[in-house]
Formats: structure tokens, C-alpha cells, sequence
């Protein structure tokens, strides 16, 4: 089964069709991850919002592994994170989006695996590709033969720069993530993809660029510039979602 991560401006309530919701307890929270179930031409999916209800847990304090171990327990075996991200690369445009293939971790102090107690065997991970590559090129496949023009001036590839946040980044900083080869910064693309191959689930991302990284643009990035592309970019992302969701019961 599919499930879907959202992220900033996904709200679950009114872009699918929910059918229900389980509050899954897990060991590594008090508190129960919500995950949402819904259908699409009458194939299940499951959802989960990385931020909460309301958006309220910032990107540092995310129960990443709550969220992954939660998944896998309703079912999930591939899942697609939904990333809103600042832009580096000169062809990503605020309401682009693009399909990373890399990743390079800034981020630090977060609960970044599930061998870290109570488990059997450790085992390092093979990460050399953090993204699974066919659920990538599945993605890719469906935004090729869409005729939604976002769809089809998709990024195929990138290197995702996950910060800590959950403040935006300094232009020097951003000027480094340049040298260092990335294309896009987030807050959210890990550790959620390294537990997620620690648990052997297929994992790909949809990034969304909701802005010009600091200093690469004269405009204030203002949280109302980032929310109003998110709004109009998200209508994208479901499509692309919908289209997967018909591709994968397929195979
Ligand atoms: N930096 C980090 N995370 C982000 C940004 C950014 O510019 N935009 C959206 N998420």
C-alpha cells in the first residue's frame, strides 16, 4: 500500500477523500500518530501530516520515527514524502517541482535512527541512493504523460539540503549549499528518508519550491509568499499523486 507524508500546506481535509483515520500508537511517543486513511477510484491509500493537526510541530521537533514505524505498521510499503523547499538551482522556479535524487544532511540532534536501542542485529544502511529509484522514475513516468504544464517541466533529479530550521538560512549559508552542489532546502527530508530504508520502504519525494533560497532573489521571503505557492502548487501534486496512485494498482 501507498502512503503519503504531507507536508506544509497539505492539509488533509480538503484535497482527497478521507474515509477514516486510526491513531496509532507507537513505541517511541506518547502521543498516537494519526494516519488517515482515503481512496482514489476506489484504490486505498494512507496519509499522514508530517506538522500535525494544525500544523504545529516544527520541523526539528517532528517524531520522524513515530511517523515511519506507524506507517509500516498499517501496512505501507512505498511512500511518498511531499516537500515544500527553497529553490538553488536556477531552473527550479517558485511553483516548480522536482524529483531529488540526492541528499546532503545538515541537520543535527535529531532522532535519526531506529538502531539506537532494543534491537536485533545493527545494520548500516546502503544510502549511497537515499530515493528509491523506481518509485522515482514511476513519478517521473506519470509526470511525462500528464498534460498539466507543471507536471511536465518536472526537475528529474537533485540534491536536497536538509537544514535545521526551523529558521531560513543566512545568504552565506545558502551560498555554501550552492558549492556543495545542492539544489533545494528543506527542513523535513531527513532523517525521514534514512528510517524510512532502515524499515525497507520504498521512499521517493515531491518537492515543491516555494521560494528563492536566501540571497538568491531580491525579494523578503514572507511566509504568505511561501503559503500562497504552496496553495497553487498543491493542486499539482495531487493530480501527480492521483496519477501514481492509478499506476501503481496497475503493476
Ligand atoms: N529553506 C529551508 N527550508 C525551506 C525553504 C528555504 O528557503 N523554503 C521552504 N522550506
Amino acid at each position: 500500500m501507498l502512503g503519503i507524508i504531507g507536508g506544509t500546506g497539505f492539509s488533509n481535509s480538503e484535497r482527497f477523500t478521507f474515509t477514516g483515520s486510526d491513531a496509532i500508537i507507537t513505541p517511541y511517543s506518547d502521543e498516537a500518530v494519526t494516519v488517515s486513511s482515503a481512496a482514489h477510484q476506489g484504490i486505498g491509500f494512507v496519509f499522514i501530516s508530517r506538522h500535525g493537526k494544525g500544523h504545529k510541530i516544527a520541523p526539528h521537533r517532528i517524531n520522524y520515527r513515530a511517523n515511519l514505524w506507524a506507517l509500516q505498521k498499517v501496512g505501507v510499503s512505498k511512500i511518498v514524502a511531499v516537500n515544500a523547499v527553497g529553490a538553488i538551482h536556477s531552473k527550479f522556479a517558485p511553483g516548480h517541482l522536482a524529483l531529488p535524487d540526492q541528499i546532503i544532511d545538515y541537520s543535527y540532534g535529531r532522532e535519526q535512527s531506529f538502531f539506537t536501542e532494543d534491537f536485533n542485529e545493527l545494520s548500516h544502511i546502503d544510502f549511497t541512493h537515499p530515493y528509491d529509484e523506481v518509485l522515482r522514475t514511476t513519478l517521473l513516468a506519470c509526470a511525462q504523460y500528464s498534460s498539466n504544464d507543471v507536471l511536465t517541466q518536472i526537475m528529474n533529479g537533485g540534491v536536497y539540503a536538509c537544514t535545521q530550521g526551523p529558521r531560513l538560512e543566512t545568504a552565506a549559508e545558502v551560498r555554501r549549499l550552492k558549492q556543495d552542489g545542492c539544489d533545494m532546502v528543506g527542513m523535513t527530508g531527513m532523517p525521514e528518508a534514512a528510517l524510512a530504508r532502515e524499515l525497507k520502504l520504498a521512499y521517493a519525494s515531491i518537492a515543491l519550491s516555494v521560494n528563492w533560497a536566501a540571497g538568491l532573489s531580491d525579494e523578503l521571503i514572507t511566509m504568505q509568499g511561501m503559503t500562497e505557492i504552496i496553495d497553487s502548487g498543491m493542486q499539482s501534486i495531487v493530480s501527480l499523486l492521483q496519477d501514481l496512485i492509478v499506476r501503481l494498482a496497475r503493476h
